[in-house]
């Protein structure tokens, strides 16, 4: 019997690596699957309008139509579930149901949420840029998170960019108001990830101003 080993948020950072190989007959619980969507969820986002949608892909017919999407990288059709990062383009909309939900849970009164929903209402309009820059930003926030919350499940994951996004959207029947930011492939290693590097602090740190 395997006994669980809980791992501190610090080793769960270190643990994470990019796995390419995975055990393709292991699969993951949807249960489990569930709690790691649900952790990535529980990220920030700016004005909590929760940028995110996760497509979720694990019928073995769709991971193959992955397959030349994400240039024949075989991690899609391997690990048992990919998940598809949507950045919400259109997260304005999100505005009024969120602090509708607010207000009847009484976190925010009536005063805090249409303030709220105005600046949103402004800073949105006419503004297709800004929207994007919050959907990409925001949503690589839940995507960072869905990747340490499946680690400290035990599963491994791999961040991917490499795929034609226009075919993605074309495959998936993807709505416009979502663009596919990232794949992330989760399950667990066949082969462990192979050792990547980082700056020292020396390099990425200045101290008060250029
Ligand atoms: C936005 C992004 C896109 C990436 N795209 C790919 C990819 O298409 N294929 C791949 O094998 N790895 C991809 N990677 C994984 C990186 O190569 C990996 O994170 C980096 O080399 C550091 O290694 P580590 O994640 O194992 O620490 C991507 C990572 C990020 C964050």
């Amino acid at each position: 019997m395997q006994t669980e080993v809980k791992l501190t948020t610090e080793q769960v950072m270190e643990a994470r690596h990019s796995v390419r190989k995975y055990d393709a007959s292991q699969a993951i619980p949807r249960g489990v699957l569930n709690e790691i969507l649900r952790l990535a969820a529980t990220a920030p986002s700016s004005w909590n309008l929760q940028h995110w949608r996760f497509l979720v892909v694990t019928d073995q017919t769709h991971k193959e139509r992955l397959l030349p999407i994400a240039y024949g990288q075989q991690q899609v059709v391997d690990a048992p579930a990919v998940i598809v990062i949507l950045a919400d383009l259109e997260a304005d909309k999100s505005a009024l149901p969120i602090y509708n939900d607010s207000l009847a849970k009484g976190l925010v009164n009536e005063q805090v949420r249409d303030t709220l929903v105005a600046q949103i209402e402004n800073a949105y309009r006419d503004n297709p840029q800004l929207a994007r820059d919050e959907a990409i930003r925001n949503s690589s926030l839940a995507a960072m998170q869905l990747m340490l919350a499946a680690k400290a499940k035990g599963y491994d994951t791999c961040p991917m960019g490499g795929f034609d996004r226009d075919a993605l959207i074309q495959a998936f029947n993807i709505p416009g108001r979502y663009l596919p930011s990232m794949i992330i492939t989760v399950g667990k290693a066949s082969v462990p990830a192979h050792p990547t590097s980082r700056f020292g602090l020396d390099e990425l740190v200045i101290e008060n101003s250029f």
